[in-house]
């Protein structure tokens, strides 16, 4: 069926409302996550507030921009923080100025693992990971003065050691529901720490950790179990891409995997008594350079829908979706919200040009991560400029 045809079916479309747990969301255009390396010092500052409420909308759901939990976590630069009191400040005007628009806002906690580099480590120190093995060297850590180096070589956190970094978690997603936030999402995909423990390509370790997807799930589930049990199930997202392979994170039976994974968070929320806010997941047309090529669109649809079936909650799916393709899958039981990336770089008032089929702004990938607070960044016009792209 045409999406217009969906509608008429009387199927959900892109602006029926929907009930998020204790969140009345009045449309399903979520912003995806996007790292836009425009923090300094590891700080948000104004640019972000406007960033961010440039893109809000009354009954609308944000997700932020990867945000370090600790102070191993980050791999690239400018990533903002959210793990000491400067930071926690700085967020609170960001969040502020996004609740003013009336949206939710949820904070992506962050760690990258393996996917760094010395520089950005404490005292220059190795990137911890599941493993010892490194990146491979077709990918580069991108580094604070924008030159490229080879990601350096990890160090396997010790057994006794992870209790620790899964205490930073629970720490940064208490700190980000003091900054306001409404939740957090915990970045378990694309390769980074927690996917690097999920991933038999990766993950090679001999202790409670490694071997059985029952020890390569513990990791996200100690995270999850700990960030729940302060901030309560409501306020607690997970992302993962069991089928994506970005940054080396392969599996040898990616939807087992993530069926393993979703097996897992039923039983979490059945213990907790509560739902998770949500589940995002990233679908495997993604890659670090854009949408691959020769994605079978059917066996897509089919994955995301097997993986949606098997979860008791909300589902978002991203990765290449058009205001078309986005409006089908919702139509279709496939996704409850779809969350938009690159369109949502150049398109802040993207909720009212579906809303009216209009024209989108095309984006600039130079200025994806660029340190220009206003090029880029915030300078994409809106549709109506007089009315600042606000609806109501
Ligand atoms: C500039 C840029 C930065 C991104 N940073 C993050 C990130 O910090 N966390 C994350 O989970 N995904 C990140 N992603 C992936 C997006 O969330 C999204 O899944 C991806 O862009 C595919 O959606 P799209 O086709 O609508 O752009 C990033 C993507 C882009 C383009």
């Amino acid at each position: 069926m045409a999406p217009e045809d969906l509608v008429q079916a009387g199927r959900p479309n892109l602006f029926t409302p929907y009930k998020m747990g204790k969140f009345n969301l009045s449309h399903r255009v979520v912003l995806a996550p996007m790292t836009r390396s425009r923090a300094v010092n590891e700080i948000p500052f104004e640019a972000h507030a406007l960033y961010y409420s440039q893109r809000a909308t009354p009954g609308g759901l944000l997700i932020s921009e990867g945000t370090s939990p600790s102070n191993t976590a980050s791999g690239y630069p400018r990533v903002p923080g959210i793990y000491t009191e400067e930071q926690v400040e700085a967020w609170k005007k960001v969040v502020d100025a996004v609740h003013a628009k009336g949206s939710i806002f949820f904070c992506q906690l962050w760690h990258v693992g393996r996917a760094s580099h010395h520089v950005y480590q404490p005292n220059g120190r190795s990137p911890i990971s599941s493993t010892n093995k490194p990146l491979s060297d077709e990918v580069g850590a991108w580094l604070p003065d924008g030159s490229i180096d080879k990601f350096s070589k990890p160090r396997a956190l010790q057994t006794y050691e992870i209790p620790q970094v899964v205490q930073h978690y629970r720490q940064a997603a208490l700190n980000s529901i003091r900054a306001g936030f409404d939740g957090v999402e915990i970045h378990g995909a694309h390769g980074y720490l927690i996917d690097q423990f999920l991933k038999d390509g990766v993950n090679d370790r001999v202790d409670e950790y490694g071997g059985s997807l029952e020890n390569r799930c513990r990791f996200l589930i100690q995270v999850l179990e700990a960030v729940v049990s302060a901030i309560g199930a409501e306020r607690v997202s997970v992302r993962i891409s069991p089928v994506h392979d970005i940054n080396d994170a392969t599996d040898s039976d990616p939807l087992g995997l993530g069926l393993a994974v979703i097996e897992r968070l039923n039983k979490l929320q059945l213990k907790f008594g509560s739902k998770l806010a949500y589940l995002h997941v990233t679908r495997p047309r993604l890659t670090a350079e854009g949408a691959k090529q020769n994605v079978n669109e059917e066996e897509e649809a089919k994955l995301i829908k097997t993986l949606k079936n098997a979860y008791d909650g909300t589902l978002i799916a991203s990765g290449g979706f058009t205001g078309e393709t986005g409006q089908k899958s919702i139509a279709n039981g496939e996704a409850d919200l779809i969350s938009y990336g690159r369109l949502f770089i150049s398109n802040p008032d993207l909720v009212l040009r579906f809303k009216q089929n209009a024209s989108l702004n095309k984006y600039d990938r130079q200025t994806f991560y660029t340190k220009d607070p206003v090029v880029g960044y915030t300078d994409y016009p809106f549709l109506n400029q007089a009315t600042d792209g606000i609806e109501e």
